[in-house]
């Protein structure tokens, strides 16, 4: 404990020395939200991280998440340096997406659209037209979908489906998934819903479709948080990541928060409802980060790369402006 204590009193010296700020994402440790709420950071969806990286004015970011959200960060603010807890911190949706062969997939269908969800390479939202993340995926298909438009989607197939289901839109869809959400268990939910019949679901649309038809509210990270609090209900089961428990219960302590059941359980599930890469960011890696700075822990984007993945995410940004 005491070792933890020194640890974050160095590290909240060295953000002041560094002039750094922390952005962290709901799904890493509690212990990493509330040190970036101490410090003048921010705790957020993944559209919040970005617009928060770009406008802060601190020189140098320490992104505690994982490695599309640091890439982001760079591409917004190329002046900056971005720094991440671990630079091995990725996403099944990212790994499931290499650039060439889904670049070779759009080129397959050049009158479509590419719209790519946020939790991708540099490489792959460059050969994008629109970057999405969950808050605003729906609102710009939609818009996309009024213009007659014809789309590809990807890489995750559930947030794509979902999406298609609500707007009708036409969608060609990449094949990816995130491991956390996957795993999700209708059926278990059903059994559990039974035992508090009046908990609200919450899901995030990374789950699949059998999930989502379950729930009062579906919604990015920040909206299900906001769902947790105007929802009437005092008993919520949460199909998310459950690093996100740690900001609903501090705005509702009287309200009771149930992890919803994932297919597998203890040694036979992948991920147990935590993603494995989000919790790589420990206060050790943080302040590794901000003692070894370069080593190991900085994020570099081609300048090329950079400028042709900026006008998508530009693009989202301005959309939601
Ligand atoms: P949001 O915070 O945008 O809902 O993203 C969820 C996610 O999976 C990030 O890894
Ligand atoms: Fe990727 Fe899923 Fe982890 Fe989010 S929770 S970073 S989508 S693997």
């Amino acid at each position: 404990y005491e070792r933890r204590e020194r640890l974050k009193a160095e590290i909240k010296q060295l953000l002041k020395d560094r002039n750094a700020v922390m952005v962290a994402h709901y799904y890493t440790d509690p212990e990493i939200q509330a040190l970036a709420e101490e410090t003048g950071g921010c705790v957020a969806d993944s559209l919040e991280m970005a617009r928060f990286g770009r406008d802060a004015n601190e020189q140098t970011l320490i992104v505690a998440g994982v490695r599309f959200m640091g890439e982001t960060a760079k591409i917004l603010s190329p002046e900056k340096t971005v720094l991440m807890p671990t630079l091995e911190a990725t996403c099944s949706l990212d790994l499931g997406c290499p650039v060439d062969a889904f670049s070779e997939f759009c080129d397959q269908h050049p009158d479509h659209t590419v719209v790519v969800y946020a939790n991708t390479s540099a490489a792959v939202k460059a050969r994008a037209d629109w970057v999405v993340t969950s808050s605003i995926a729906l609102d710009i298909v939609e818009h996309l979908d009024e213009q007659g438009k014809k789309i590809i989607w990807g890489p995750d197939r559930h947030l794509g489906a979902y999406i298609a289901k609500q707007t009708g839109a036409d969608m060609l869809m990449w094949q990816g998934e995130c491991i956390v959400h996957d795993e999700f268990s209708a059926q278990k939910l059903n059994d559990m819903k039974a035992l508090y019949p009046d908990a609200a679901i919450l899901v995030h649309p990374e789950s699949p479709a059998s999930v989502v038809e379950m729930a009062d509210a579906v919604g990015s990270t920040s909206q299900l948080i906001k769902a947790s609090q105007t929802l009437p209900n005092d008993t919520f089961i949460v199909a998310t990541d459950k690093g996100i428990f740690y900001k609903m219960q501090q705005l509702a302590p009287h309200k009771t928060f149930i992890e919803a059941p994932t297919a597998g359980n203890g040694a036979t599930c992948k991920s147990c409802a935590h993603c494995p890469w989000m919790a790589m960011n420990g206060l050790q890696a943080i302040y590794n980060a901000l003692t070894q700075g370069q080593q190991g822990h900085e994020i570099t984007v081609d300048e090329n790369l950079r400028k042709d993945a900026l006008v998508p995410l530009n693009r989202m940004l301005n959309f939601s402006a």
